[in-house]
């Protein structure tokens, strides 16, 4: 275990009402409940067999963190080692994101707020059945950004139906605007058991158009290109210095360890994750039960190619050396079989930088990157 690059999860899985899209795990607030649910993940913390609890980053993600009242806030935020982190990240949404949330973060060590929009159009956030209004979530992210927090993200979702390019383009517009120091523009996943995937499918509401689905990629990388945001993962934008160490440090087969609710976590070669039920989840800390509910061990090499392709999510990609170190294993030895054909493809490419070597996807792969990616697991 490296305490340097060790990341730790929080999972908080109330929200103020469940988004048409979502199929992440989350229980619509009650304030009895996250009280039960906040103890029960003081006792799994305290329980981490660690003897020095330091993480460099900490990342409390959701569902929606600041779903959660001020005093509940207040007590999550004590009982988490704050003082070590070099980074400090939490998910807000804008209903609740108020002056007197953002002024706790601020003043209690949190750096870098994550606000989850989506979109400022009137038609998509009532399609996306999102519990806020543009102009709300407009003043929220203006708010943070005023705090002067390290850094202030945006999540966007690009390719809802009826979302056209000029759409999207206003959405950036405002973001750029904002304040923001990070942007996470998702395409649209149809997750199963999402009422939008549901209502797609029954063909109740028709599905974004392929031809301007197409203008997506390229009007999100030239606009935000122009005021000064790279490409640094698949989904992500930020200026130099501004890219999310917590998921940096993941994406590169870095520990890290998930507390609450269906937090996973990669310790010492190992993934386990904790059960996805909340009530069970409390349940189970409560009556002295381990909440973990499953874990695998990968050998070396199938560990090594998974670290690869989270790798490759990453603009800058692979550095052959620093792989090698991590991995104990030699990226052009893994991939003897494979990269012949995929650097002839025009998916991959070696890129040379200060002497290192770096293997990265191309750039014209990046919005088809799953299909390069899936002959590499
Ligand atoms: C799990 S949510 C938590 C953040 C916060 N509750 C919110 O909704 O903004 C993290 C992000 O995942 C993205 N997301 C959720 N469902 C998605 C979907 N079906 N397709 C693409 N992105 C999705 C949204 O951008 C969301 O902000
Ligand atoms: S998208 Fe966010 S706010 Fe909406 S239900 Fe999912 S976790 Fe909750």
């Amino acid at each position: 275990m490296n305490a340097d690059s060790l990341g730790l999860y929080v999972h908080i899985p109330f929200c103020a009402s469940r988004c048409r899209y979502c199929g992440f795990v989350s229980n619509i607030y009650d304030h009895d409940f996250a009280d039960r649910y906040l103890e029960a993940l003081r006792m799994e913390l305290n329980a981490q067999p660690l003897t020095e609890r330091r993480f460099s980053t900490i990342f409390i993600g959701g569902g929606t963190p600041s779903s959660l009242s001020v005093r509940q806030l207040e007590s999550l935020l004590k009982m988490l080692p704050l003082g070590w982190a070099k980074e400090v990240s939490i998910e807000a949404n804008p209903e609740s994101a108020t002056e007197e949330k953002l002024r706790l973060f601020s003043d209690n060590g949190v750096t870098r707020v994550s606000i989850g929009v989506q979109t400022f159009s009137h038609f998509g956030v009532k399609l996306l059945g999102r519990p806020h209004d543009p102009v709300t979530a407009q003043r929220r992210v203006a708010a943070a950004a005023a705090r002067g927090f390290h850094s202030v993200n945006m999540d966007l979702i690009a390719g809802w139906p009826g979302q056209t390019a000029s759409m999207l383009l206003a959405d950036l517009a405002i973001a750029v605007d904002s304040g923001t120091t990070h942007l996470s523009c998702y395409e649209l996943m149809r997750l199963p058991g999402s009422e939008l995937t549901r209502a797609l499918k029954a063909k109740a509401i028709p599905p974004q158009s392929d031809r301007e689905a197409r203008k997506f990629w390229d009007v999100t990388e030239r606009f935000l290109g122009d005021h000064g945001f790279g490409h640094y993962e698949i989904s992500n934008y930020s200026p130099p210095g501004f890219e999310c160490r917590h998921n940096v440090n993941a994406w590169k087969g870095g520990e890290y360890i998930g507390v609450g609710v269906a937090a996973h976590s990669h310790l010492l070669g190992a993934r386990y994750w904790n059960v996805s039920d909340a009530a069970e989840y409390v349940r189970r800390i409560t009556s002295g039960d381990s909440p973990v509910e499953g874990s695998e061990t990968l050998e070396a090499d199938e560990k090594a190619r998974e670290t690869a392709v989270f790798w490759l999510r990453l603009s800058a990609g692979i550095d052959a050396a620093e792989f090698g170190e991590r991995t104990g294993i030699c990226l052009e030895h893994l991939y003897y079989k494979e990269l012949p054909y995929l650097l002839g493809a025009g998916g991959l490419e070696w890129r040379i930088q200060a002497g290192r070597r770096f293997l990265r996807l191309t750039k014209q792969s990046y919005p088809v990157a799953d299909a390069v990616l899936i002959d590499m697991v």
